[in-house]
């Protein structure tokens, strides 16, 4: 089925928030995978709260918050390696099969977007540095807002610029929330469980799930 706009969630969907402290593994130390799901829970935690009681700080600054507690719970690791790991995360590498993927909806004649809590300066050096640039028709930050998803505006930010009824755009994210979110207003949701999650949010459920990103259609 073809839709007039295929929309990306930007972190953990296009591009993978572990290869950051991957990257650093060494240095890091035994404890590097829980660092890393610490740092990636808070940052999202941060934004939620922030968004409900209206004192936003964008995600950039919430990723270096999260990454402040992270070092604190994990005192194994040197906190002395913050300004590499920010560096890898304004870096991040993208899931493999992400170029082809997009690259044929593109060329069915979709467009093609990223939808974000990040801030357009990260987004656009994840975009640029994972070569995407050529293929991203447009890219949405919740910047011009000031809030995070799921507040329904950030979604609206793609209707209202395309133009487009929420059932016609095509809503992909590796997060669960997200896709509650997106599936409340009204988007067609795929939900890619590249965590081989549980489902949770079932009076949400997405229109389709996958394994990662091939069969996007
Ligand atoms: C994003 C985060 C939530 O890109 O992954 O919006």
């Amino acid at each position: 089925m073809a839709y007039a706009a295929y929309i990306f969630d930007a972190y953990g969907t296009l591009f993978d928030v572990h290869s950051a402290v991957r990257r650093h593994a060494e240095a890091v130390g035994p404890d590097g995978q829980l660092l890393s799901e610490i740092w990636r829970a808070k940052q999202l935690e941060y934004s939620w709260t922030r968004a409900l009681m209206g004192q936003w700080r964008d995600f950039w600054a919430l990723t270096e918050d999260a990454l402040d507690y992270s070092f604190e719970r994990i005192p194994s690791a040197d906190k002395s390696l913050k300004p590499q790991l920010l560096e890898a995360y304004f870096k991040l590498d993208c899931y493999p099969e992400v170029p082809a993927v997009l690259k044929g909806l593109k060329a069915g004649g979709a467009r093609v977007g990223i939808l974000s809590n990040g801030s357009e300066k990260m987004l656009d050096s994840a975009v640029r540095n994972a070569a995407l640039d050529t293929v991203i028709d447009d890219v949405f930050s919740v910047d011009e807002l000031k809030t995070f998803k799921t507040d329904p505006a950030v979604y609206d930010m793609v209707t209202t610029a395309y133009r487009l009824y929420p059932g016609a755009v095509s809503f992909q994210s590796s997060n669960r929330w997200d896709i509650a979110g997106a599936t409340k207003f009204g988007f067609r949701t795929l939900w890619i469980n590249r965590a081989r999650m549980p489902d949770e949010y079932r009076d949400l459920s997405p229109s389709m799930i996958l394994p990662d990103l091939n069969g996007v259609d």
